[in-house]
């Protein structure tokens, strides 16, 4: 099968609607990342998006809609709290959990009584939603266990040959998938850090703080989302961690590896590393081109929290693409946006 990268024009656009309808997969941008969609109410249509994939079919898959009115086509019953925080954050980085209306088949949500639901805030995303007149089910457009793409080159990388259409609505702006809450048993629990950063959930009611603060940690014996169980974001080189500022950490792992003659990648915080300016720091010196190491493969500076939520999916696959053999990360600040970033490096490090 070819594969074709069009913009989201009108035409694209109808095509891609047309391919939805008749049963097909189509990759489409969404704000957080690109989507590998199919007729959500199809379950011989949701079946191709686990073979392209390679999606193990226990992993439930996310349902895009248009706005509101289409909710209760996919829900059974919408919870006062969830009707709240979609008035509040949807369009947006939102997934919520709730009872599913009889219409979602099986093969959408892994047997399980309950739909995952989102409404996306990309305009390409919506547009391909109402042009085909049904609920979009879609995960992440790459391939199983690989960082979820930001880019349509990076769905064509993984997917090439298995999906007919990618929209390519460039890069994704938030660049992290969403934040997930589970609302179909009782009180609201989280259960996977995402696009809307927890600090801007907790404190909309006590028991929204108290169980999200319970689950920002990811405790044990808590259920998460089925999918949080598989090993994700890998890329082939070993992630190594250190906390927010340790400068000296990351300096000696790197001196150590390049002495063993490793190809190394660095993703740093640029705020670090300008105050490493005048100091016997090489990498500020590698940063600054006043020295250079062959085998630095590659040094990511990120600007902030966000921009690191942006960046991080790609420059995880750039390592694989320059062969890496070690990625020594420093961790985003630990607030807002910054703690899901973090949540993805520990799972890249093989960590959670
Ligand atoms: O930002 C996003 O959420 C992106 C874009 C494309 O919308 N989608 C995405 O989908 O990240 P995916 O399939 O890669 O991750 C969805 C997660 C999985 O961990 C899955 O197990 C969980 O949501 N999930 C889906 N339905 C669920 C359900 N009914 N109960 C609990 N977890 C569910
Ligand atoms: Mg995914």
């Amino acid at each position: 099968m070819e594969t074709e990268i069009i913009k989201p024009n009108k035409t694209a656009l109808v095509k891609a609607a047309e391919i939805i309808k008749g049963g097909g997969t189509v990759a489409f941008p969404t704000e957080t990342v690109y989507g590998l969609g199919a007729d959500a109410l199809n379950a011989e249509a949701v079946k191709k998006i686990f073979e392209a994939k390679g999606r193990p079919s226990d992993n439930p898959l996310i349902v895009h809609i248009a706005d509101e009115k289409q909710l209760l086509s996919v829900v059974k019953v919408l919870p006062a709290l969830a009707a709240y925080l979609i008035d509040r954050f949807m369009p947006g980085p939102l997934t919520l959990v709730l009872e599913k209306a009889e219409s979602i088949p099986d093969e959408v949500t892994a047997g399980l009584k309950t739909v995952a639901v989102r409404i996306p805030a990309h305009p390409a995303a919506v547009a391909l939603i109402r042009a085909a007149g049904t609920p979009i089910a879609a995960p992440s457009a790459n391939a199983s266990g690989s960082p979820s793409p930001t880019k349509a080159s990076h769905v064509y990388d993984d997917l090439n040959g298995k999906i007919a259409y990618i929209l390519d609505g460039g890069d994704c702006s938030i660049g992290l998938e969403s934040t997930i809450i589970d609302f179909s048993v009782g009180k609201p629990r989280l259960l996977r850090m995402g696009g809307i950063p927890l600090d801007e959930l907790t404190g909309l009611s006590d028991g929204v703080e108290g169980e999200i603060e319970a689950l920002g940690t990811e405790s044990a014996g808590r259920p998460l989302a089925p999918g949080m169980k598989y090993r994700h974001y890998a890329p082939k080189a070993r992630v190594y961690l250190f906390e927010y500022g340790d400068t000296q950490g990351v300096e000696l792992l790197c001196s150590l590896l390049c002495g063993e003659g490793k190809r190394v990648a660095l993703i740093l915080n640029s705020q670090s590393y300008v105050a490493q300016s005048g100091t016997q720091s090489g990498i500020f010196k590698i940063i600054a081109n006043e020295t250079t190491n062959e085998f630095v493969i590659r040094a990511a500076l990120m600007n902030d929290a966000e921009d690191y939520a942006r960046r991080l999916f790609y420059e995880l696959r750039e390592t694989d693409r320059k062969n890496a053999d070690a990625v020594i990360c420093e961790k985003a600040v630990d607030a807002g946006i910054g703690r899901s970033v973090n949540n993805r490096l520990e799972k890249a490090a093989d960590k959670l």
